[in-house]
């Protein structure tokens, strides 16, 4: 048994996540938590809101609302929804906590220790018309790299380079889009990653397992001569943690927060810290995840994330965890793994929370159950390359995979049961040629599927699984019980009772996906083993003859045209 430790970016609190932003790292998360804590494995899924920064005032005071209060809402109405998802987290904190603000406040003291942190006194953009600076997304502007003119202060969307808000071209204020601008001087720390290049080269280079996207993202800023710039890590904002060094006040820095880059990562951490304090642990229970110098040195820990994220996680998280051990007073774990993905388009364009494009979160679950979603998601998830999600393609998916592969078999096998035997698994007649074959087919495919899961190929794991579900059909179609039973019903019955024993099998090995799915077919079987098919042919046996089952209700409906049409018109336009 390990122990495995994963976190998934920390979603801005700023609104409702659309599902672009949910494949890209809380759901395939899920999928590998939910798989590892099937296989035995003492897993810690931790994620939570992002709740600082720019995205957080701006929206708040878009709400009309004072931010701690909005903040404290919209993080109610995330947990809701990713409850809805069924995301398994073992704890969804705030990055707000007492906890973030003691752990970032100590990990700047280190740093500083450590000598990577520089006062600066920099120039930074103030608008006229505010009266005040304009950190990060509070400046708007054409991205010096790409173009793009809807380039944020803090990085471009577009091409994902991070940005200072005096980068931009043809600048305007967030607020209240004023381009009466002027550059002011004003002292910030700046954290001096430039100087750990080296060390966090030689650390990449030995990251030969990760996915190419993670390591040529993370290459590609260390090798450009600005990539690895020393940032900015204060701001002249109200809302965030104040800057101290660790409980000290940092003179000169009266009145100023830490960067939400700075912050955010370290709610990694002091996650474990909210986890720990809801459950009435003491520190122990959570460094074990943690701290190497406190047991978590067999800990494997594995991020995942949208692409845009990765330098981030690649440079400056390893940046202060490196730095910060640096000291010799603590040692924190460094990430082991980082899965990232590429941005799933919609209908032709892109998902935007700021543009209101594409179907969010909350609307999803109002149209359609979860697994629909997390099934048709996760099977496209944007691994190799972006991907598109179409209604069109949606409804044929959910449509062929769900109903008429899995939801058919589960129908066919517990209806002829009823009709022809009983509401029980039949007795009599035993197994050939067909099931050796059947048996030797799925436990290959169950190999394969576990070789995916174990190393996050997402979309090959669902094609696997779908294979599995294949195979139940076919096997009807070979032996076909309907035949069989005007004839040899003893044949019939031996037929039935190994598809009845596959159900089971077919709820545990897609629980992961499809979680509500597979509780369901679990308790038609009316059976609580949920035990992972190691030998296939033993696992066929765990519902004997004479155990009772029901037949399930409609598993998977099929989305008919009216609806896919009436759904394409709902989603076409802007969300309020
Ligand atoms: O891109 C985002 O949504 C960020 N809120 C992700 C932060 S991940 C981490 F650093 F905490
Ligand atoms: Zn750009």
């Amino acid at each position: 048994m390990a122990r495995i430790l994963i976190t998934s970016a920390i979603p801005y609190i700023n609104g409702i996540k659309h599902l672009g932003n949910l494949v890209g790292s809380q759901l395939p998360a899920d999928l590998y938590a939910r798989y590892m804590r099937q296989r035995g494995h003492e897993v810690m899924f931790l994620c939570a809101t992002d709740e600082h920064g720019t995205p957080a005032e701006l929206a708040a005071a878009k709400a009309g609302k004072p931010v701690d209060e909005f903040c404290a809402e919209m993080h109610a109405v995330q947990s809701e929804i990713a409850a809805g998802f069924r995301l398994s987290f073992d704890k969804f904190g705030r990055s707000s906590s007492p906890q973030n603000h003691r752990l970032t406040q100590q990990f700047a003291a280190r740093l500083d220790q450590a000598g990577l942190i520089e006062e600066v006194s920099e120039k930074q953009v103030y608008s006229n018309a505010d009266g005040r600076f304009l950190p990060d997304r509070y400046i708007e502007g054409t991205c010096p790299n790409c173009g793009y003119d809807k380039a944020r202060g803090d990085q471009c969307e577009n091409c994902t380079k991070q940005l200072d808000p005096t980068d931009l071209i043809d600048a305007r204020s967030a607020i209240s889009g004023s381009t009466d601008l002027e550059v002011r001087e004003t002292k910030h720390l700046y954290l001096k990653q430039s100087q750990m290049r080296g060390k966090l080269t030689e650390w990449i280079d030995t990251k030969t397992d990760w996915p190419i996207l993670t390591t040529s993202i993370a290459r590609k800023w260390l090798n450009d001569g600005d990539g690895l710039q020393d940032r900015g890590i204060t701001r002249d904002l109200d809302w965030g943690v104040p800057v101290q060094k660790g409980d000290d006040p940092w003179p000169g820095m009266e009145g100023k927060v830490f960067y939400v880059w700075f912050d955010a990562p370290i709610e990694y951490i002091a996650c474990a810290a909210e986890w720990a304090e809801e459950k009435g642990l003491d520190d122990a229970a959570w460094q074990r995840w943690w701290r190497t110098d406190k047991g978590a040195d067999d800990v494997r820990y594995v991020q995942f994330m949208g692409k845009d994220n990765v330098p981030f996680h690649t440079l400056s998280f390893p940046t202060t965890i490196m730095g910060a051990n640096s000291v010799g007073q603590e040692e924190w774990k460094l990430v082991d793994y980082i899965k990232a993905f590429n941005y799933l388009n919609y209908d032709g364009g892109q998902f935007s929370t700021s543009q209101g494009r594409g179907i969010f979160m909350d609307q999803a679950l109002s149209i359609l159950p979860a697994d629909y979603w997390r099934w048709w998601l996760l099977s496209h998830a944007p691994e190799g390359s972006d991907a598109e999600f179409t209604w069109e393609n949606f409804q044929s998916s959910i449509n062929k995979d769900l109903a008429d592969v899995l939801g058919n078999f589960v129908s066919r096998v517990t209806k002829f049961c009823r009709s022809k035997f009983s509401e029980a698994v039949p007795e009599g007649g035993s197994y050939g040629p067909d099931e050796e074959k059947l048996i030797a087919d799925l436990t290959t495919r169950i190999r394969a599927y576990e070789g995916h899961m174990e190393a996050i190929e997402v979309r090959k794991a669902a094609a696997e699984l779908r294979a599995i579900w294949v195979l139940g059909n076919e096997y009807l179609q070979a032996t076909a019980p309907w035949t069989a039973f005007k004839t040899d019903p003893d044949r019939a019955a031996a037929v039935i009772r190994l598809s009845l024993n596959l159900i089971r099998v077919y709820a545990v090995l897609s629980r992961p996906f499809i979680p509500d799915a597979a509780a369901e077919l679990l308790a038609a079987m009316q059976t609580d083993d949920d035990s992972w098919p190691t030998d296939l042919a033993t696992a066929l046996d765990a519902l004997p003859a004479g155990h009772g089952f029901s037949v399930p209700k409609v598993t998977f409906a099929k989305i008919t045209d009216d609806q896919r049409d009436d759904w394409q018109a709902r989603f076409a336009g802007k969300r309020d």
